[in-house]
This record gives structure tokens, C-alpha cells and sequence, in this order.
């Protein structure tokens, strides 16, 4: 079967992951609102990734990556089409990041622990199929991480189990090893890990880390 994924959001994260699946075989299209940001991406991606808007990207493959800022998640699904978006599998890399300054390196975010921006999102979009990956790491260590031979491990959480398994072979096949955290309640407790993963980075310059769960 053809790899195929879409990935709408064409910031730091859209470019690494978009780069990312073409390496490993995907057919990839990369999704902005922005005209002018064309050349850019066309640029960053080496003329690897096709290029169209929110809806083109939505509507290109099924299984899609949400790679926008936060706080315009839910913007960028009803720009894009929530019709689009029926029985897609969605991996949703968004922080629900205030914008408000960190305070001694700990950001803020505008949800509260009894509701993650994944369920918002599933909420608006329930024929999607949304699961919670890559919101815990930063962009240059999501494909094939090298972390001196260790893996990481990659939280994920979502209501649809086939979902999940799609996600987790992909993560297999990009160097991470995944532990499902359950429905989507489990985006409660994976997406303030990012808060947790810019701490060093904030306060002492380090990013590149990742989480492992030991046992
Ligand atoms: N940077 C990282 O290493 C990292 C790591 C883990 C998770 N994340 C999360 O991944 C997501 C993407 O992060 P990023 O650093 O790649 O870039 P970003 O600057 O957070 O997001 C860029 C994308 O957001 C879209 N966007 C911004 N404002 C919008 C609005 N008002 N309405 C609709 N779309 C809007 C932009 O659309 P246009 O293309 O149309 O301008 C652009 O494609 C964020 O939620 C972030 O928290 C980031």
C-alpha cells in the first residue's frame, strides 16, 4: 500500500516531518493558509513534500499530522473543513501553549487538567480519528532519534484502538517505542509533559532530551 500522509502546519515541526516521512518512503503534502510561505517550504522541503492549503492537505491522505500552533487548533480544523477530517487518523503533535511569558522556565498553558486540547479538538471534530503523539519532544530528535542507542519513548493516547496501531507501526518505523496511555482523558497528562520537556531547555539551553519509561 502507498504511504501517504498530510500534514497541516508548515512550522518548524511541519518542515522536520514532512522531510522526516520522505526519507522514509511517504508520499507527503504539507499544508499552509499562506500563500507566500510556498517558496519557503519548497525550500525547507527540497521540493520533496507537495504544498497546498489546510483543506488540500486534510483531504490527501488518512492519516494526517496537526502540526499548527496551539491556540489556533481549532481554527485551523474549521478553516481546513471538519467534514474533511471523517474517519481520518490525526496525530496531533499540539500544545496548548498560553501566550503569556514562561515563568522561571515553566510555560503556561491555556487548558486545565480536566480537559487536554486533543479532546477540544475531538470534540469539534468527532469522526476524527485524533491521537496524542509527538507533543512531548522537540522537533530534531522526532525521527529517528539518536540518543546514543537509547529509545525513547513516545506517549500516545486516543479513543480509536486501529487509530493507535497505525501510529504506533508508524513510530516503530521512524526509531521510537510507543506506551498508550488510554482514551483521550490520557492527553491530560501527556501534553503538560511538554512542560515539563522545556524546563532544561528554558532555564540551561539543553533540548535535546527525551522521555523513557522504565520498568
Ligand atoms: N517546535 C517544536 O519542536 C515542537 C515540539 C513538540 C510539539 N510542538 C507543537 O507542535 C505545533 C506546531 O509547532 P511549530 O513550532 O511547528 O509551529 P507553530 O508556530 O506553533 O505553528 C505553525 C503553524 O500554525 C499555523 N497557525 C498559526 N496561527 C494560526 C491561526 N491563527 N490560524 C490557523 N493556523 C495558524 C500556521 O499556519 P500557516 O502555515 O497558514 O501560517 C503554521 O502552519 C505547536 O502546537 C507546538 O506546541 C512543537
Amino acid at each position: 500500500m502507498e504511504k501517504r500522509i498530510g500534514i497541516i502546519g508548515s512550522g518548524q515541526v511541519g518542515i522536520t516531518l514532512a522531510n522526516g516521512f520522505h526519507k522514509h518512503g511517504y508520499k507527503v503534502m504539507i499544508g499552509t493558509n499562506d500563500p507566500e510561505k510556498h517558496e519557503s517550504i519548497k525550500e525547507k522541503t527540497g521540493g520533496n513534500a507537495a504544498i497546498g492549503s489546510f483543506s488540500d492537505t486534510a483531504g490527501f491522505a488518512d492519516v494526517l499530522v496537526l502540526a499548527v500552533k496551539g491556540i489556533a487548533a481549532e481554527e485551523a480544523i474549521k478553516r481546513a473543513g471538519i467534514d474533511l477530517f471523517k474517519n481520518k487518523i490525526i496525530l496531533d503533535t499540539t500544545n496548548p501553549i498560553a501566550e503569556v511569558p514562561p515563568t522561571n522556565g515553566v510555560i503556561s498553558f491555556f487548558t486545565t487538567l480536566e480537559e487536554s486540547l486533543m479532546e477540544r479538538l475531538q470534540k469539534l471534530a468527532p469522526e476524527a480519528r485524533f491521537v496524542k503523539c509527538f507533543s512531548c519532544v522537540g522537533n530534531v530528535l522526532m525521527i529517528d532519534p539518536d540518543l546514543g542507542g537509547t529509545i525513547p519513548t513516545m506517549f500516545i493516547a486516543g479513543n480509536d484502538d486501529q487509530a493507535k496501531q497505525v501510529t504506533t507501526d508508524i513510530l516503530t518505523e521512524i526509531g521510537w517505542e510507543t506506551e498508550d496511555m488510554g482514551k483521550a482523558e490520557g492527553a491530560r497528562a501527556i501534553e503538560p509533559l511538554c512542560i515539563l520537556w522545556c524546563i532544561p531547555g528554558m532555564l540551561r539551553g539543553q533540548w535535546r532530551h527525551a522521555f523513557k519509561l522504565v520498568r
